[in-house]
């Protein structure tokens, strides 16, 4: 039967995720107060305010995409920069101040310049193993992100902002998991003034490409009662509402990592208040 062999591989892929599935730490951000969520709105305009130039890599992804209209939404920068492999093209009016770099990912070094001068970066690239192979998967999640980051760091960027996954582990046995953790670390040894990392469990979005896998999970997630949903899974426009209300607030010296529960948390904050 056509499809069922897409089906089986879809049902292991998602049974292995469920393995992958630890009890998880709320980590900062999880369970807001109040009045941290009520002063959302002033930090939000303290932030615009210091006219900040931002990147973003990835802005053609689910993700990326989302993050970018939601901080033009929030009219947070004054500059917004994508660098990516391809020149996008917008209709829509809010994007066209929009600044496109396109960039050789193979000879990063080249585009030095196009990394320099962003206050705030965003990193939302990544590929799979189905899509690029084992060895193309680490190009991309790893080589690639490291090298823009580097150039980032070199070009005055302060704070930086890393999409990586849930289970991210440098010492974990999956590859994917393996190189997400490896990623993480050798970004932090850069230093940033500020770093963020986001591990989101499975990303909810509408994706156009096909990936069977994504969609049945994705029903079986629906399928969950929602306190339990909300602890593996999370909607894509709740990752970038977290980053953007965890970018306006003070921020930490340290490595700041954002578990699902906390991301849930902080994207959802002031919904209500909007
Ligand atoms: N999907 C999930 O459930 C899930 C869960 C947790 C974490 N994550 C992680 O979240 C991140 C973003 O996921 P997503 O689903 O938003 O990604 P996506 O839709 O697949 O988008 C990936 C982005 O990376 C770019 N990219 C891919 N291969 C590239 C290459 N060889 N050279 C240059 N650019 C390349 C793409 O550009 P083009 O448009 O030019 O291809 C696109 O902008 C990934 O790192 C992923 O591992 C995903
Ligand atoms: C930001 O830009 C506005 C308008 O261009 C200007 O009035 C203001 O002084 C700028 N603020 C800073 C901190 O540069």
């Amino acid at each position: 039967m056509p499809g069922s062999r897409a089906l089986g591989a879809a049902a292991i892929a998602v049974v292995g995720a469920l393995l992958l599935l630890r009890p998880e730490d709320a980590g900062p951000g999880a369970g807001l107060s109040m009045a941290e969520t009520q002063a959302l709105p002033k930090l939000r305009e303290d932030f615009r305010m210091q006219n900040k130039s931002v990147f973003i890599l990835g802005a053609s992804g689910e993700t990326g995409k989302v993050l970018l209209k939601e901080l033009l939404e929030q009219n947070l920068f004054s500059r917004v920069t994508l660098i990516g492999r391809r020149k996008l093209t917008f209709e829509e009016e809010a994007y066209k101040n929009v600044n496109q770099e396109v960039v050789d990912f193979e000879k990063l070094d080249d585009y030095a310049s196009a990394f320099q001068g962003h206050d705030v970066g965003f990193c939302c690239l990544g590929t799979t193993r189905a899509k690029a192979g084992a060895e193309g998967f680490v190009r991309v999640d790893r080589d690639y992100v490291l090298k823009s980051a580097e150039l980032a760091k070199t070009g005055g960027c302060k704070h930086f902002n890393l999409l990586s996954s849930r289970g991210a582990d440098r010492a974990s046995k999956f590859l994917y998991l393996q190189v997400k953790g490896e990623t993480e670390a050798r970004v932090e040894e850069l230093k940033f003034d500020r770093y963020s990392v986001f591990r989101p469990g499975v990303l909810l979005c509408d994706r156009q490409e096909s990936r069977p896998g994504e969609w049945l999970a994705r029903k079986f997630f629906s399928s969950l009662p929602n306190s339990w949903a909300s602890g593996l899974s999370v909607p894509v426009v709740t990752v970038v509402r977290a980053m953007l209300n965890n970018m306006v607030r003070p921020g930490s010296t340290e490595m700041e990592v954002l578990e699902n529960k906390a991301i849930q948390a902080l994207g959802k904050a002031d919904i209500s208040l909007k």
